[in-house]
């Protein structure tokens, strides 16, 4: 179970991106984080894991205070919470199979996955995985020679690595087709359902949230301002969350904007969680 409490995030600039969010999830449960653009979701996927420290308040995970924790034990306490990127942020020039592997980081160490020695039954793991996640057969492939919706896959796949209870999910789809955004929002479904996991997505369409997550949270500046299910995200509170008088119509009706935050995927270079471009 995660529980955040009283959670205050401000930048340094004296900006506070997240005023006093209390929120609980349970085990397994699947969450979509809405709001508009700059409402603070990506910084509160961030403080769970630190890759953002939080100001105040606290998060837990389990028995585990994750605002407590120094460096050895948050990296320990990530193995539990992967991440899961807009950007797919796979190191292009290797394989498939390695970037999956990747995800054992956490466990290895980094010099073992460097040098890719990695224990066979985290290679049958990985193949395994590639088979769940619809990659049969393209393990050998370089990573920038899949399309966007295989490089979610792939970036799926190595989340599961890491054995996590929980997934941390910076719009998956935002980069994708809608017929693609669909199949991964529903790939993401089964397979929390499946092996029990959590997850907090964020993501910006609204039906998509809908139709594949347990339960709405929806951020506006900073606060939470609606936590239910699906059923209670009416036409009437969407304004709550977004703004605007006419949103049920057509779009142009909302102060919310779309995605265009082509850095999301940046901290993760330092988080040491799992190979990327700049660490090798
Ligand atoms: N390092 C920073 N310093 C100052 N302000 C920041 C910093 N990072 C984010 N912010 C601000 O915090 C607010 C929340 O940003 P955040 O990225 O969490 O929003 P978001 O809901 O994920 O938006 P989007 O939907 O566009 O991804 C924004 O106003 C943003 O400008
Ligand atoms: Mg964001």
């Amino acid at each position: 179970m995660l529980v955040i409490q009283g959670l205050l995030k401000r930048y340094p600039d004296g900006f506070e991106a997240l005023k006093d969010v209390d929120m609980t999830l349970e085990d397994g449960e699947l969450a979509a984080l809405i709001g508009p653009s700059g409402a603070g979701k990506s910084t509160l996927i961030r403080c769970v894991n630190r890759l953002v420290e939080p100001t105040e308040g606290t998060i837990r995970l389990g028995d585990v205070e994750l605002t407590e924790l120094n460096r050895g034990g948050l990296r320990r306490a990530r193995r539990r919470m992967a991440m899961i990127f807009q950007n797919y942020a796979l190191v292009n020039r290797l394989t498939v199979m390695e970037n999956v592997l990747s995800g054992r980081l956490g466990y290895v160490g980094f010099f073992a996955s460097l040098f890719r020695r990695f224990p066979q039954d985290d290679i049958d793991k990985a193949f395994h995985l590639l088979e769940k996640v619809g990659l049969d057969g393209l393990h050998d492939r370089r990573a920038d020679a899949l399309s966007g919706g295989q490089q979610q896959r792939v970036g799926i796949a190595r989340a599961l690595m890491q054995d996590p209870d929980l997934l941390l999910v910076d719009e998956p789809t935002a980069s994708l087709d809608p017929r693609t955004a669909r199949q991964i929002m529903q790939l993401l479904a089964d397979l929390c359902e499946e092996h029990g996991l959590a997850a907090i997505i964020n993501i910006h369409d609204v039906p998509l949230a809908r139709e594949y997550t347990d339960r709405i949270l929806g951020l506006k500046a900073g606060e939470l301002v609606f936590d239910g299910p699906p059923e209670e995200l009416t036409d009437e509170a969407l304004p709550e969350i977004y703004g605007g008088e006419d949103w049920s119509t057509e779009p142009g009706g909302t102060d919310g904007d779309v995605d265009d935050d082509e850095d999301d995927d940046e901290d993760i270079r330092s988080s040491g969680q799992f190979l990327t471009e700049e660490v090798l």
